[in-house]
């Protein structure tokens, strides 16, 4: 299916400057804010930590939301803070990033890889509920790309085998289903502020819960497993003495990065919408090439295009989409692929023996995923650049 390992790509514009997968968009204000923090000399969880929660929370049109140090750590702690631990099964795509496996794994509990919908791109609700059993605790959908997943339906089916719903939505910080916000409506929502994603806080993440009670555990857990206000303890209404409630981790974010997340919150639906105009313009240039498919989008979701996930069919385009990325790169373009499928990591033999002869959509999609550059600070030229030589590499290929 691949490319001859000897092609080296074909030039197809004159772009001299590398164009990069993504790039932040961080200006001074993001320098000011942070520069502030340091001045006031308060460097670790504090004030500011506090303030980027309500504003998250505000924005998300959600109760309760915990900053906490990535996406990685809070899907750990929404699953511990649900007690969800050794023997339980809990059930997720095997299309996404490794961190959503890690949660399960470092748990104890017992992971089960459900295929995608092709239509989404997430994890199907209905292959999600085969593979129910009377040890099922927990299903982790993943927003993947930014679109959001069927959470009616997995809400249906937690209705129906009393299950928690751990959403994994490290990629769709401002996506909208239905006009609301995602960010309620399930147990817990875990959304990702690394450096590339839809806001970045440098590293960070966010835990948000519909249940006041189980935000405050997984803030509890987040630190130390401290009681109350302990973070104080060093300000001039602190007091020194604190208690450990239950053994926690170490997994708040500090003051200067919630001095950054601030600013970039504030620009959120801004880079949304310079995201989704990026998105538009791929669509229509990429339209109607045969063996490409356009990345999902439904009616009622606002996607929040962290990626633009481009198929590329080998069995209709020769060489398919590393032919592509052969191209791109030939036109110093960066490009990526997301992602490789959990089951396919040496690490994860088990579980390729175990579900890999049933994941067929997750198989195909990965086959034929190439993600192009997408980031708010990108502009028109740069994007139709990228949109030239999909296309010339498309149509030289078929030629
Ligand atoms: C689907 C998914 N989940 C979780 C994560 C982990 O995010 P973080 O880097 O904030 O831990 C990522 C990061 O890329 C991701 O893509």
């Amino acid at each position: 299916m691949s490319a001859d390992a000897a092609y080296a790509g074909r030039r197809f514009i004159d772009r001299e400057e590398f164009l990069p997968f993504f790039r932040p968009d961080l200006g001074e204000e993001e320098i000011a804010a942070v520069t502030a923090v340091l001045r006031g000399g308060w460097l670790t969880y504090g004030a500011r930590v506090r303030e980027f929660g309500t504003a998250c929370a505000d924005y998300l049109e959600t109760p309760r939301a915990e900053p906490v140090s990535s996406a990685t750590a809070g899907l750990h702690l929404a699953l511990e803070a649900l007690d969800i631990g050794p023997g339980d099964e809990v059930i997720l795509p095997s299309l996404t990033f490794v961190a959503t496996l890690s949660a399960v794994l470092h748990r104890g509990a017992v992971p089960v890889l459900a295929d995608i919908d092709p239509g989404t791109l997430c994890l199907d609700p209905v292959a999600c509920a085969r593979l129910v059993t009377s040890r099922t605790r927990a299903i982790m959908p993943v927003d993947m790309g930014g679109h959001p997943c069927a959470m009616a339906d997995f809400r249906a089916l937690a209705a129906e085998h009393d299950l928690k719903i751990v959403r994994d939505a490290a990629h769709s910080f401002g996506a909208r289903e239905h006009g609301r916000r995602v960010g309620s409506g399930c147990d817990a929502t875990v959304f990702s502020f690394y450096a590339t994603k839809c806001i970045t806080t440098g590293d960070g993440g966010l835990v948000t819960c519909d249940d006041p009670a189980l935000a405050d555990r997984v803030a509890r857990l987040a630190f130390h497993g401290m009681d109350g206000n302990a973070w104080q303890r060093y300000g001039d209404k602190g007091r020194w003495y604190y208690e450990i409630v239950e053994p926690g981790w170490k997994h708040h974010l500090g003051d200067p990065a919630a001095a950054l997340g601030l600013v970039q919150l504030a620009r959120s639906d801004d880079f949304m919408a310079r995201r989704t105009a990026v998105a538009r313009l791929y669509n229509e240039r990429l339209a109607g090439l045969p063996g490409v498919t356009l990345p999902p989008e439904q009616p009622h979701i606002a996607h929040a295009w962290h990626l633009y996930m481009l198929r590329v069919d080998p069995d209709v385009v020769p060489g398919g989409r590393d032919r592509v990325i052969a191209d791109l790169t030939a036109n110093n373009i960066g490009s990526s692929v997301h992602f490789i499928p959990l089951h396919h990591h040496p690490a994860f033999g088990e579980l390729a023996a175990k579900f890999g002869g049933n994941l067929p959509e997750t198989e195909r999609y990965f086959r034929q995923a190439v993600s192009l550059p997408l980031f708010p600070a990108m502009t028109r030229a740069e994007a139709e650049d990228v949109a030239t030589v999909v296309r010339a590499s498309v149509e030289a290929a078929l030629a």
